[in-house]
């Protein structure tokens, strides 16, 4: 298995240019089982995720044409599900991915049927699906969970007022999608306000459908009986511009983050500042500049657009090194600490009590073999290893490449130590 080896203590210089939105670009593929014609899609970001996203669509029926770009990764991608043989999604992929949940919706409004496999927990929590699957029941689908999968099925899907106990980032993407091609109008309250909610519903809407209130509490869907193909391009990915800006502010570099949406990270760069950290925005230009020792400041994830949970565990690697004693609460997910140990095994002096961490600055941290059990824990690590001394070995880095596209390259280019160790 891969492993990245990184030496600490060069300070970053140059620029970046942020990819396509993994979070974005998955419910998006997967929308294209909404309709026939084909639907073309710029700015896919290559990453381990997508293509697993691509494996259950292609699994589905789904014709799959890919044109690679030497500059973007995967790139441009056209879509076709003129000829959806299977309704199931196994608990292979989904356990790979609990994105591939996302089928439910549109298989069961387009078709009538869907078997997909449940999740399970996962390293950051328990993440249930009650809330895609009580929303696609009160649209009117039977569903019986059978073995370990949902079974669904539906003569035709109906409007509905559905109010969500939690703002589920997925559960409103699934919901909007089922609700698109269902009878009537749909209600989602207490919605996510995510920027990928927004982009999904403008794709969708793109295609025909008929969507409103995208981005805030309550989203109204009419549903419509055909959609159409469509060309789009993905948004910026907002949680890989966090972690390059704070991969700056840990070397005290300068560096011009280029490509990015600074509007969908409102919260984030606000904390960032009131760390100390130099922030020029321009246009789609974030530069970064981390002058001395960032000022310790607490933070609490929420819902967007409070501070996003996928950038606490980069954030806590700031504050493992900076000047007093922060807290970090994380609301969203149970157990979404697993780095602070990995952390604390690099020097940083981190307290763990229930949901909150109290993290007082240290000096320095010093390298480690260390791994990770998800996605944001891992590259956290990796931002460690650059300001530590000596050499930190990163293992299970699969995580890292589902979501984080040629990372190393992107780091070395601006003067990180940075390789992968190919195993
Ligand atoms: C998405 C993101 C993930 C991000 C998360 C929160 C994708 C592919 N992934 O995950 O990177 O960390 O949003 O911003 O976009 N919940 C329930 N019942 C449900 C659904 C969710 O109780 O039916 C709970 C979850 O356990 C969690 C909270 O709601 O505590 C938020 O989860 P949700 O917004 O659904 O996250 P995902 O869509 O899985």
């Amino acid at each position: 298995m891969d492993k990245i080896l990184v030496k600490g203590g060069r300070r970053l210089e140059g620029e970046v240019a942020v990819g396509g939105s993994k979070n974005a670009a998955l419910p998006i593929l997967i929308s294209s089982l909404l309709t026939a014609e084909p639907c073309r899609y710029q700015g896919i970001p290559d990453l381990v995720d997508i293509h697993t996203a691509l494996k259950l669509l292609s699994g589905l029926g789904v014709r799959v044409e890919k044109e690679r770009s030497p500059f973007r990764g995967v790139g441009e991608l056209t879509l076709q599900a003129d000829r959806v043989s299977k309704m199931e999604a196994s608990y292979d992929l989904v356990k790979t991915m609990r994105a591939s949940f996302l089928v439910m919706g549109p298989l069961l409004s387009r078709f009538g049927a869907a078997r997909v496999s449940t999740p399970g927990g996962c390293a950051i929590g328990a993440r249930p699906v009650n809330l895609h699957l009580k929303g696609l029941a009160e649209m009117g689908a039977g569903i019986d969970l059978v073995h370990g999968y949902a079974e669904a099925r539906t003569r035709k899907l109906h409007g509905a007022k559905i109010y969500l106990d939690v703002p589920s980032v997925g559960a409103t993407e699934n919901l909007m999608m089922a609700a698109s091609l269902a009878d009537g109008t749909t209600a989602i309250e207490n919605a996510a306000k995510e920027p990928e909610i927004e982009e999904l519903a403008l794709v969708l809407n793109k295609m025909g459908a008929r969507i409103e209130g995208a981005g805030s509490d309550i989203v109204k869907i009419e549903g419509i009986d055909e959609l159409h193909g469509v060309s789009h391009r993905i948004i910026p990915d907002r949680i890989e511009a966090g972690t390059f800006m704070v991969a700056a502010a840990l070397t005290r570099g300068d560096i011009v983050v280029r490509g990015a949406r600074p509007d969908h990270l409102d919260a984030f760069l606000l904390k960032l500042r009131e760390a100390g950290v130099g922030l020029t925005v321009a246009g789609d230009e974030i530069r970064v500049k981390g002058d001395g020792k960032a000022k310790s400041v607490d933070i609490t994830t929420l819902p967007y657009p409070g501070f996003p949970t996928d950038l606490q565990a980069q954030m806590m690697v700031l504050m493992s090194v900076s000047d007093g004693v922060s807290m970090i609460t994380e609301t969203i997910f149970e157990n979404r600490f697993m780095h602070a140990q990995e952390l604390s095994r690099m020097g940083a002096d981190i307290r763990l009590e229930g949901n909150r961490a109290i993290i007082k600055g240290v000096e320095s941290l010093s390298g480690a073999p260390v791994m990770a059990t998800d996605l944001r824990a891992s590259v956290s690590l990796v931002l460690a290893g650059l300001v530590a001394t000596g050499r930190t070995e990163i293992s299970r880095i699969y995580h890292l490449d589902r979501g984080y596209e040629h990372i190393e390259k992107k780091l070395s280019n601006m003067g990180a130590d940075i390789q992968r160790i190919k195993g």
